[in-house]
């Protein structure tokens, strides 16, 4: 399964085409409206929240509600649109720079410059629309799908906020993966820890006063994988690497731990692994899951947990010094709409980024052009192996 994303922030639409995915698979546009409404949730964010309503417009692959075997193509109109034909339709404009607002100042931590460096453009809306975080609407529309697929296959994911601004939230491993989709949802901020979360919210709160912006910690549970899903036999088939690159591609994450991280490299040996057990009613299983679900790139049958460090955001209503790449004077970066923090948010795109790349994996492994059957083999390989 794979899928491309297109579009443009300020463009028309966001579009993305999915290939890979079984027949016969029940599906509806509220498994993916779901998802979209997630991701535009949160507190501190911005206006552009408020002006749209993401829901999809799904033109192909799905017939009275069953995925037919074929491409799906998933499309989230941009309302905002009819304000931006000028600047961003598709016939030639005048050269007029007001009408089609162009953008010579880049702005630090954006792909702005490098992006005019190496496609040659003097006008950097044509950098800004495409690397923009709306992209992202996308890849949650694709993650829902494949969230979707998940779920018929009892396979279970959220994603919810650690930590903002150095304020974190306590572990909560009483928690049931039903507890944290319900108490995350009720949460503005996504936080799992009640305690914490008005902090959280006063921080963002105090960064926009400031003109600043703030990150954080995103973390990403899954269970019911069967063990084994993903390969040690070569480096792009491990499936915690997968998930870690995917992590690492959203705009504006610099990280990715499973289970106890870069804290591993503080302990010993015995302090780290998971020992394996036998019952008669369990078959395999771990007291402890250390190492979030992963033995040697292959799941353990464990809960998979992996969390993601989101940077601040880098457009600052404070701007940052840069230089204007036509008089080669200083100046302070141009400001775009922008939000104080997207952690909460980012949590939902890491969620559908992760269900992405597992739903993969798995269709990988189980290869079938039915849903129905693929679900049977499923359900046979974890009576076979005993691991979950
Ligand atoms: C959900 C989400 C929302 C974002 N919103 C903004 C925003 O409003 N303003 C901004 O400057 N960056 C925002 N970003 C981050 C930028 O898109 C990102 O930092 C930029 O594209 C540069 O990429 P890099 O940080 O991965 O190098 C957001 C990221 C995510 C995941």
């Amino acid at each position: 399964m794979r899928y491309l994303t297109a579009g443009e922030s300020h463009g028309k639409q966001q579009t993305t085409i999915i290939e890979g995915l079984p027949a016969r698979m029940p599906i509806t546009p509220n498994d993916i409206n779901d998802s979209l409404l997630r991701r535009q949730k949160g507190h501190g964010r911005g206006k552009r929240m408020q002006i749209e309503k993401d829901l999809v417009d799904v033109v192909g692959g799905v017939r009275h509600g069953y995925t037919l075997g074929s491409p799906i193509a998933l499309v989230v109109h941009n309302d905002d649109f009819k304000h931006w034909i000028d600047v961003m339709g598709e016939d030639p404009v005048s050269e007029d720079q007001n009408i089609r607002r162009v953008v010579t100042r880049p702005r630090p931590g954006h792909a702005d410059l490098n992006g005019a460096l190496k496609y040659g453009h003097r006008d950097m809306r044509n950098i800004l629309e495409r690397s923009s975080a709306r992209e992202t609407t996308a890849r949650v529309a694709a993650g829902a799908v494949a969230k979707t697929l998940l779920k018929h296959l009892d396979i279970n994911i959220v994603g919810y906020v650690k930590e903002i601004a150095g304020i974190k939230a306590e572990e909560k491993p009483e928690l049931s993966i039903d507890d944290k989709i319900r108490i995350s949802e009720e949460s503005t901020v996504r936080c799992l820890d009640e305690a914490v979360g008005q902090q959280m919210m006063d921080a963002i709160d105090q960064a926009k006063k400031d003109g600043d912006s703030i990150g954080g910690v995103c973390e990403v549970a899954i269970e019911g994988l069967p063990a084994g899903i993903g390969s040690y036999v070569q480096y792009d088939r491990k499936l915690d690497g997968r998930i870690a690159g995917a992590v690492q591609s959203i705009n504006a994450f610099k990280g990715v731990e499973f289970g106890i991280g870069f804290e591993a490299a503080r302990k010993n040996g015995s302090e780290v692994h998971d020992e394996i057990l036998w019952s008669e009613e369990r078959g395999y299983y771990r007291r402890t899951n250390r190492l979030g679900g992963f033995e040697g790139g292959m799941t353990t049958g464990m809960p998979v947990i992996v969390k993601g460090v989101m940077k601040p955001i880098p457009t600052l209503y404070k701007p940052l010094q840069s230089v204007d790449i036509e008089t080669k004077e200083p100046f302070n970066a141009s400001i775009e709409r922008s939000d104080s923090c997207a952690v909460p948010a980012a949590a939902v795109v890491m969620e559908h980024v992760v269900a992405f790349e597992i739903a993969k994996a798995i269709l990988e492994q189980f290869p079938n052009d039915q849903f129905p059957k693929l679900k049977e083999t499923i359900d046979g390989y974890r009576e076979e192996i005993r691991c979950f």
